[in-house]
């Protein structure tokens, strides 16, 4: 039972090794998550109370909840009927032995203002997660961190090892459901990952590689089905252990909304295995056509429902891949095949969405935007009104996973980001960084929007978190003003 990863253990935290962690608040509700690793083979059944209080002197619920191997004893409880706007403190126990005390938190119901912490892409290969630790020890008040996909890589590369100490486990790319839990076991043993976790909920999508690389409906660039058999199968299983290993309510669609009142809503974009059709590059025939979907049409149908709909001032788009359209010839000069996988690789459906936007009359969209490892802020233009912009883009930096700044000097990677800037079909581009990586700081107030991004180097145990950018949106302008 305890695996491949066993030697990754901390004793002292024995038999849950993989620490605890909570997701999906709403302002009544959320879920609370563990694994156990027991000594024997069968189903157990372990206790869980969640108070008011750290020492859990105050506990307001408690129960108890069994798993066994077809869960790979991971534990997920579903808390209802909390109160808006309120830490809590929760913990489990089994057979004498308890784990840490996690710290949560609901949404507020109506607030002046949140903040959230917004994440993507943290490779365990390509360095420690201190962004994650700098995460945890926020002193801040963060309604939720928001993990917009790449908990996971599913790859097994020497290419992509930096560091010798994190060699990924299994030492093969994932295909079976023991490969996908035990990747994730090993992810979830790390100290600075399991401490971010305790710390506060998150919000969480996926994107390809807890599947597997630039993955779709129905296939992936990743995936040989010579080799690596039914894609149908490896979804299966890469879906079941996420849905075993992260605390996310259980649902039968990803793609998703959470409210926070009438200051804001957030709308969640699953852009892998709900309905996207597999990429192309610009030149094949048919690249434009609208069957081609990056979220599917039910899911963009109700995504933009949504946004006309509701009586959310920000409309906050939790979104896997970028959205703005931007010329990357300076660092890449053939960049036709990169630029497939983000949302320009389907301009059908891109042009459905924004065209949405101008006719609807919806304001105030901010897209938050992970993938692509690098900082980047945009002015989306209003497709009838290209002089004017319709929404904003934030792109976040990875965790760790790598960006430019591997295996290029300094010099180089500073003269890509002013040739970006420079080139003419970047207008829209307001910042760019290409070299570090971190998180964003996300706080909403009625009238602004402020974004940090936050740089903490991969590297080494020592690490500084700093801001390395910051901007405000303004209500109703649609524009980024760099600060
Ligand atoms: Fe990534």
């Amino acid at each position: 039972m305890a695996g491949e990863t066993e030697s990754f253990f901390e004793k002292s935290l024995a038999p849950f090794y993989h620490g605890v962690a909570s997701g999906d608040p709403t302002s009544r509700e959320l879920v609370i998550w563990t694994r156990v690793t027991p000594e024997y083979e069968g189903e157990i059944e372990l206790s869980w109370k969640i108070a008011l209080d750290s020492l859990q002197k105050k506990i307001v619920q408690k129960g108890v909840i069994k798993t066994d191997h077809t869960r790979d004893y991971t534990v997920k409880q579903l808390v209802s009927g909390l109160q808006p706007g309120r830490y809590y403190w929760y913990s489990f126990a089994f057979n004498g032995k308890t784990s840490v005390v996690g710290r949560t938190k609901t949404l507020p119901e109506n607030p002046d203002s949140i903040r959230l912490v917004v994440i993507s892409c943290n490779a365990y290969e390509a360095g420690y997660f201190n962004a994650f630790q700098a995460i945890g020890d926020k002193k801040e008040k963060i309604d939720a961190v928001v993990h917009l996909g790449d908990y996971i890589y599913e790859g097994f590369s020497a290419r992509f090892i930096e560091l010798s100490d994190r060699i990924p486990l299994p030492k093969k790319e994932l295909v079976t459901l023991l490969d996908y839990r035990t990747r994730y076991a090993q992810y979830r043993l790390d100290a600075q990952l399991r401490y971010a976790h305790q710390r506060h909920p998150f919000i969480h999508i996926w994107d390809d590689h807890e599947i597997a690389n630039d993955a779709y409906q129905t296939g992936a660039q990743g995936h040989n089905p010579e080799e690596e058999g039914d894609f149908e199968e490896r979804k299966k299983h890469a879906r079941k252990a996420f849905y075993e290993w992260v605390a996310i309510k259980d649902q039968p669609a990803l793609f998703r909304k959470v409210s926070f009142g009438e200051l804001a809503e957030l709308f969640l974009l699953d852009g892998r295995l709900e309905g996207r059709t597999e990429q192309m590059a610009p030149t094949e025939r048919g690249f434009t056509s609208p069957e081609r979907r990056l979220l599917g049409q039910r899911q963009s149908e109700w995504l933009i429902d949504g946004l006309t709909k509701t009586k959310a001032t920000w409309k906050l788009i939790g979104n896997p891949v970028l959205f703005a359209e931007y010329n990357f010839s300076p660092v890449i000069p053939n960049i036709a095949t990169r630029k497939a996988d983000n949302w320009s690789g389907y301009p059908g459906e891109r042009n459905e969405v924004l065209s949405s936007f101008s006719l609807n009359s919806i304001r105030n969209i901010l897209f938050l935007s992970g993938d692509s490892h690098c900082s980047w802020a945009f002015e989306i233009p209003d497709p009838f009104h290209t002089t004017k912009p319709i929404a904003v883009e934030v792109g976040v930096p990875s965790i760790s996973s790598g960006n430019w700044d591997s295996g290029n000097p300094l010099e180089t990677v500073l003269r890509w980001e002013k040739e970006l800037y420079a080139h003419p079909e970047n207008q829209d581009l307001e910042y760019v960084n290409l070299r570090d990586h971190g998180y964003v700081e996300v706080v909403i107030f009625k009238d602004q929007v402020q974004c940090f991004w936050h740089y903490v180097n991969k590297d080494s145990h020592e690490y500084m978190d700093q801001v390395g950018k910051s901007c405000v949106i303004p209500q109703g302008a649609n524009q980024i003003i760099l600060k």
